[in-house]
């Protein structure tokens, strides 16, 4: 796997993207883009770059068996990883290797789009908001997640900025895009241009409980494109790494639990008619 700031991953790394950062992060914040889209039971959603499937599967099991899911996402082997998976039940989903600026929905048929931290990571961004807008319901929403500012995710400053002095920016950048995109003002603006202008945007915060760091911050690196930069540095520089997360991140450890807080905007938007 090369340093990929678009977060193009090979198979072993859609695997890995799916069994370490999945259940700890990119998890618990998929699930609360779909609760914050409020789905109901029969509605039909389309969970745009869906990686392997996290946003698609919890909204499958609240729209229910009379319910539609669809999972898209450019990378085949993220689909390749979703599709391998247990189903859920609920809603059965369909699986498709397709980029956001072409969604191969039809037009006005989704009652819901789901987008989880994805737009940062795309050069072009109006094409795939025109997307959404096009397969959106006239009543339908548009759910968005991108996250705030890298100085406001104390886990992901600290790695970043370790990662950025101990191996270089250059693959510090693999984990650092995806925080391209967290200015409201300049989200605000983007959607407001494709006619996504009725906008509700709250800041979710998840204090989200921590495997054992040690041990878990090598692995998330090696999920990230920052992996192949870790893996050519000496183990002496990897450890101090490590080291730094975790003297850092001792702040919020509680009777040797860690619970850090991540935040994240959470983006609702309706067409405007
Ligand atoms: C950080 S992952 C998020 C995945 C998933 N939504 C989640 O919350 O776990 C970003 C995803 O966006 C996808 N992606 C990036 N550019 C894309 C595009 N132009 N069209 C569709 N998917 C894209 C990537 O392949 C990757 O799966």
């Amino acid at each position: 796997m090369t340093t990929s700031t678009k977060w193009q991953l090979a198979r072993a790394a859609a695997e890995r993207y799916q069994t370490v950062l999945t259940p700890v992060i990119l998890g618990p914040f998929a699930e609360a883009l779909v609760d914050f889209a409020d789905l109901q039971p029969g509605e039909t959603a389309v969970d745009v770059g869906c990686g392997t499937g996290a946003a698609a599967r919890y909204a499958a099991r609240l729209v229910g068996v009379a319910g539609q899911v669809a999972g898209v996402d450019v990378n085949a082997s993220m689909i390749e990883v979703a599709k391998s998976l247990p189903a859920v039940p609920g809603a059965a989903i369909s699986w498709h290797v397709a980029t956001a600026a072409e969604l191969p929905q039809v037009a006005q048929t989704v009652d819901a789009v789901l987008c989880a931290q994805v737009l940062q990571f795309m050069p072009e961004k109006q094409p795939a908001l025109v997307e959404m807008q096009r397969i959106v319901k006239p009543t339908g929403r548009v759910a968005i997640s991108l996250w705030t500012p890298i100085e406001d995710n104390p886990y992901f400053f600290t790695l970043v900025d370790a990662v950025a002095r101990h191996i270089g920016p250059e693959t510090a950048v693999g984990l650092q895009s995806a925080f391209a995109f967290s200015n409201p003002d300049d989200i605000r603006s983007l959607l407001q241009a494709v006619g996504l202008g009725q906008v509700e945007m709250v800041i979710a915060q998840l204090d989200l409980p921590m495997p054992e760091l040690s041990a878990f911050v090598p692995r998330h690196i090696r999920a990230t494109p920052m992996g192949a930069g870790f893996d050519k540095v000496a183990t002496a520089v990897q450890q101090a790494i490590v080291d730094e997360v975790c003297e850092k991140m001792a702040q919020f450890e509680t009777n040797g639990r860690t619970q850090i807080p991540f935040r994240s905007h959470m983006i609702l938007c309706k067409k405007e008619t």
